[in-house]
């Protein structure tokens, strides 16, 4: 490290979520972190900080420094809302029920279309921010409720738009193959090629996404409809993502491992084939407590063998209109842990480090690490494990986005 740094945080406890550290969070207890640019260029002890001067000091007062939160998948650019269906699911209709009947996600689709784009980025700053306002500094952003062209193109744009306004990193994954769109009704081999020919190539010719992702499912598109996708993308170079298995067991999560795809999503009804498949294909579980549990679905992914297995568990609020209307990835943690079994520690990765793995970010963020970005929060709190405890109050003291000195929210 040099002797000047742009901004030097001390008198901290790091949780630095690096796994070559010893302990659950990769605890730095009375750490300094140096900054230069965009990057951490030192953390360690307080006391083995170099000689050093910064342009802005600050002191941590003891409170825990963690990277920045990472929310992996989200959907949180769209046209209206479906607080209707919520009454029918609360009646005792079933999400499937209400997707067959032209709910669901394609009422989503109907008002997307029709919306602006200015709408659009209305309606998904508050959401945004209020990710932002606990602690999150980097965001994936699918599209997948434009089902054509232009209005693929048009939620993509917005959500590039929505990274330039605000301290925030935003991946974007087209989800074109998110659902049968109405004028293709019965035509869904029709529907993939016009995903495959064009509207993927014509976003990945405008660098409007950064992965490509897909609904494989009884009710959306069949494991070989998705292999298509899959290959399509691959041929543009993007990686790949798949929501599988959330409601049957498919097939989905083997033909995704064997891809190589960066992660699969939901993924309630894996099996031991699946689960041996994503170790051995290094792709990462994002599992998404609260579509569960807005679903009222009882079967919970099988944790305790992918955490036997090794596989990265990522954690995401799935933020969308339909399965799961709640922007708070914090509370996702909570539930992480007393729906499906996670420890507090666990829910940490799973909103950092593992994150980032699901995302195919992981050497640049996720962990407080030299080399890293500095995209860090800082929490009044006394030991990590308040962040998957606790929900509401517990907000970060400070952030930093890329180094620089952010207010939350
Ligand atoms: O991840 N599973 C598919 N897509 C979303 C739900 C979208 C919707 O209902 O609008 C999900 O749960
Ligand atoms: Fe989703």
């Amino acid at each position: 490290m040099t002797e000047r740094c742009d901004l030097l945080i001390t008198n901290v406890h790091a949780a630095t979520m690096d796994p070559s550290i010893p302990g659950a969070y990769g605890a730095v207890e009375d750490a300094a972190v140096a900054v230069t640019g965009k990057k951490i260029v030192w953390i360690g002890p307080r006391r083995e900080l170099p000689e050093c001067t910064a342009d802005l000091v600050i002191d941590g007062e003891g409170q825990w420094l963690t990277p920045g939160l990472i929310d992996c998948h989200t959907h949180m650019v769209y046209g209206g809302h479906r607080a209707s269906e919520f009454a029918r699911r609360l009646g005792g209709e079933s999400y499937e029920e209400v997707a067959r009947s032209g709910g669901g996600i394609l009422s989503t689709v109907r008002a997307t279309r029709a919306a602006s784009a200015a709408d659009l980025y209305r309606s998904a700053e508050p959401r945004l921010r209020a990710l932002i306002a606990e602690g999150v500094t980097t965001v994936e952003v699918k599209s997948g409720y434009g089902l054509d062209l232009e209005t693929e193109l048009k939620q993509l744009r917005v959500a590039r738009r929505l990274a330039q306004h605000h301290p925030v990193n935003i991946l974007t994954t087209c989800l074109a193959a998110h659902a049968l769109p109405p004028e293709y009704d019965g035509r869904a081999d029709e529907y993939i090629d016009l995903v495959c020919e064009e509207i993927l190539p014509a976003v990945a010719k405008e660098q409007l996404a950064d992965a490509v992702d897909m609904f494989c499912e009884n009710i959306a598109f069949s494991v070989e409809q998705c292999q298509k996708v899959i290959l399509a993308a691959q041929k543009l170079d993007l990686p790949v993502k798949v929501h599988a298995e959330q409601l049957a067991s498919t097939g989905a999560t083997r033909m995704a491992a064997r891809a190589g795809a960066l992660s699969v999503e939901h993924i309630e009804y894996i099996t031991d084939a699946d689960v041996a498949a994503m170790a051995e294909s290094g792709t990462a579980a994002v599992l998404l407590p609260g579509a569960f549990y807005t679903l009222k679905e009882t079967r919970v992914p099988p944790i305790d063998k992918l955490r036997a297995a090794g596989v990265p568990m990522a954690i995401s609020t799935d933020l969308n209109p339909g399965s799961c209307p709640i922007a708070s990835l914090r509370l996702m943690m909570n539930m992480g842990c007393n729906l499906f079994g996670l420890t507090p520690a666990e829910a940490l990765a799973g909103v950092t480090r593992s994150a980032a793995r699901a995302l195919g970010i992981c050497c640049s963020r996720g962990v407080l690490r030299p080399g890293l970005r500095a995209d860090m929060a800082l929490w009044p709190m006394e030991t990590p494990d308040q962040l998957a405890y606790e929900v509401g109050a517990l907000k970060p003291a400070e952030m930093f986005f890329g180094g620089r000195h952010v207010t939350a929210g």
